[in-house]
């Protein structure tokens, strides 16, 4: 329901065709008739040149004052550089569960209509966290930890979302055959928390199966519950299911705080051109209009989208259109009304 009361929100726009996309869905998000504060920073490189920071200090109290943030995507360098700033802020807010639904929109042809999934990566521990360090020259390791407790919390966030949404089935994605103490760990928490949810039914298929199966015939999941970096992975592989990065939306959620941002990157290949498509974070605002109890903005921003998507008229070019970024948020907003 919306209040007078402005929801104060904190923006990260980061970089690449972050600033685009966001303020395409500013402008939508603005448009609803719900009132938001929004307390806007820099994040990564951008940051470290004004603040000497990669995340400056504000912008930690900002999301600790705010406990909401709306994020678009941060550049990490390859190989070396600078911690990501997703990984950090993650962490620092402890936001274990990442929610990603994937999900056809209308008018959009895909290998397969009528894909619907749901994503719960554990979004805190194993390999993505980037516990590393040089041994010797020439030797590395890489220390992955998965802990009773961070796996029992992701898997009860999927079990209770699932029972919450009426979703019917959910499998834990893995890689326990060969790494069997943590992956072991992670399948042990996730079956003993099954047992309180007889309505739903679990499975288990290792990861490299599940790839081949998602590509063949998504829809023998429903639910997906994998560790950080398979969840990584698995991912652009389900966003690839239903048109693309350009398409799918995610939640970082804890507690306390949550950050939406999507599923894609900082797209450098596109970046400046005022082509991206800003449907993934658009959806990702939804999921947060949706968090902020606005049901009445979420639903209208979402039936725009799909009316925009329906038509097929002003769509951007990675869904096989020519509109650009801000001509797709026109129509949005035109579509609402
Ligand atoms: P990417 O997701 O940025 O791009 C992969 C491909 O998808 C590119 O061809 C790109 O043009 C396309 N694409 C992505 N988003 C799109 C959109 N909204 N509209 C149209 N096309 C879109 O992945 P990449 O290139 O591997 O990573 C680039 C940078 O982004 C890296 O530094 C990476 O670390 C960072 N990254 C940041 C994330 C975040 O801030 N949450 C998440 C993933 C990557």
């Amino acid at each position: 329901m919306s209040t007078s009361t402005p929801h104060k929100v904190t923006l990260i726009p980061g970089d690449g065709i972050g600033p685009e996309v966001t303020q395409a869905v500013v402008r939508i998000l603005e448009a609803t008739g719900v009132k938001f504060e929004w307390e806007r920073f820099a994040a990564g490189a951008e940051a470290f040149e004004i603040y000497g920071e990669y995340i400056p200090a504000d912008l930690y109290d900002s999301i600790e004052r705010n406990k909401v943030a709306l994020k678009g995507p941060v550049t990490t360098p390859v190989g070396g550089g600078f911690k990501s700033i997703n990984v950090t802020l993650r962490k620092k807010f402890d936001l274990f569960a990442n929610f990603r639904p994937i999900k056809n929109l209308p008018g959009l042809e895909t290998k397969w209509p009528g894909v619907d999934l749901i994503i719960v990566r554990e979004n805190t521990e194993g390999e993505y966290v980037g516990l590393e360090h040089e041994v010797v020259p020439g030797v590395v390791e890489s220390i992955k930890v998965i802990t009773d407790k961070g796996s029992t919390r992701i898997a009860k966030f999927a079990f209770d979302y699932a029972r919450k949404h009426g979703r019917k089935k959910i499998h834990s994605i893995h890689k326990a055959n060969i790494m069997k103490l943590s992956d072991g760990l992670f399948l042990r928490c996730a079956r003993r928390v099954a047992e309180g949810y007889p309505e739903i039914l679990y499975g288990e298929h290792i990861i490299d199966n599940t790839c081949m199966q998602l590509v063949m015939n998504p829809f023998q999941y429903d639910t997906l519950l994998l560790e950080n970096l398979y969840g990584d992975i698995v991912s652009d592989l389900c966003a690839g299911l239903v048109g693309g990065l350009g398409l799918v939306p995610g939640a970082n959620l804890g507690h306390e705080c949550a950050i939406f941002e999507a599923v894609h990157g900082s797209a450098p290949d596109i970046a400046g051109q005022d082509i991206a498509n800003p449907t993934a974070l658009l959806q990702s605002a939804v999921l947060m209009l949706h968090h902020l109890n606005e049901e009445a903005a979420a639903n209208k921003v979402q039936k725009a989208l799909e009316a925009v998507y329906a038509e097929r008229k002003t769509l951007t070019r990675d869904v096989g259109g020519k509109a650009g970024t801000s001509q797709f948020a026109d129509a949005v907003l035109t579509a609402m009304g």
